[in-house]
């Protein structure tokens, strides 16, 4: 493979979904193989000081690369954490030779450049069961375990720790900083959460028991935080499939690992049609995460709680990465 090759399927891998679009990674080629490595100086201290979500904000990137080389007729080698003493080198994935491509490979080339994150209320229409069966087997083989959140009792006992967790993060000042400090106004801005792309309605409003997360509490004008119009018809109820992905362990592999079923779920639910945002509130905070274990009878670790609908319109990805030279570098 050439260096425009490589320049193509890492663009690819940085079109991946992370914490705060933070992009907390780095690649480098070296003949054959891509080494995927996390940055910690892009770390969030505050919402992710063990690293678990840049961990597996950068398996989702592992992933992605290996979709756009197999779609593009390469078979791929991925080795896991594979210098003990490196943990930063997170996978190196190498290219033993060409591959035949089928259509489902092109299909899920393609959802790269489609998915994003569709924070705005979903059309009130359910996820059809077999879909949910279909991603199920997708991280199940990576033995990562995806369970949809059903019945009442889950739904209400998860509901209520992603309101507590939404809570205890509005009530945290060093949480907001930093939050803020990855709010972008500039939609040139090559990193952090354009303003355009997160709600700018309190979620709480929204006739929905899933809370997305809140980006811009504290500098929403007074009077657009509470209340529906009164006199507006009643909104229809958005429906979505709400899963829970998780492991049995819970070190670098096991988030490493949950990030890549993440990203094969996500390109199989764009190619199906399916928008999905992530609601990991509740898994930020140490003492959520272990009750959701705990209320939901858990036997592993959760790693990642994801809301899946259909989108209401046709939205374009809005969040911009880093420019590939500014993340990529080539051995020799
Ligand atoms: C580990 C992880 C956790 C995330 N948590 C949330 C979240 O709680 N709420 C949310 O709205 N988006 C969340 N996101 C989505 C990111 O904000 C989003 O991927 C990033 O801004 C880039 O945008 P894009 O996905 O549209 O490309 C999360 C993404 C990852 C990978």
């Amino acid at each position: 493979m050439d260096q425009q090759e490589w320049t193509r399927v890492v663009e690819a891998a940085t079109r991946a979904p992370s914490i705060h679009n933070t992009q907390p990674w780095l690649f480098r080629v070296d003949g054959d193989r891509l080494a995927v490595r996390t940055d910690p100086s892009r770390a969030l201290a505050t919402l992710d000081p063990s690293g678990r979500q840049r961990v597996l904000s950068c398996g989702v990137a592992v992933e992605f690369a290996v979709v756009a080389l197999t779609a593009a007729g390469y078979a791929t080698e991925v080795d896991v954490l594979p210098d003990a003493g490196d943990p930063d080198l997170l996978a190196t994935v190498a290219v033993p030779g060409r591959y035949e491509p089928d259509e489902e490979d092109g299909v899920l080339g393609q959802a790269i450049a489609a998915r994003h994150t569709e924070r705005a209320p979903f059309l009130p229409r359910a996820v059809p069961g077999e879909l949910v069966d279909r991603l199920q087997a997708t991280a199940g083989a990576f033995r990562v375990w995806l369970r949809p959140i059903s019945g009442a009792d889950e739904e209400v006992a998860t509901v209520f720790l992603l309101s507590r967790a939404e809570e205890i993060e509005q009530g945290e000042p060093e949480y907001l900083a930093e939050l803020e400090r990855w709010m972008r106004t500039d939609p040139t801005a090559v990193d952090g959460i354009p303003v355009g792309a997160v709600p700018g309605e309190d979620p709480a409003t929204r006739p929905s028991n899933w809370l997305v997360r809140d980006f811009v509490v504290g500098s929403r004008p007074a009077g657009r935080r509470h209340g529906l119009d009164p006199d507006a018809p009643p909104p229809e109820v958005e429906r979505p499939a709400v899963v829970l992905l998780g492991t049995d362990g819970d070190d670098r592999q096991a988030w490493l690992t949950a990030g890549r079923a993440l990203g094969r779920v996500l390109l199989e639910a764009t190619a199906a049609g399916l928008a999905a945002s992530p609601l990991t509130q509740a898994l930020d905070w140490p003492a959520t995460r272990a009750q959701l274990r705990s209320r939901l009878s858990l036997g592993g670790h959760p790693q990642m709680l994801l809301r899946l609908g259909y989108p209401a319109g046709d939205r374009a990805p809005s969040t911009n990465r880093r420019p590939v030279p500014d993340v990529l570098t080539f051995a020799g």
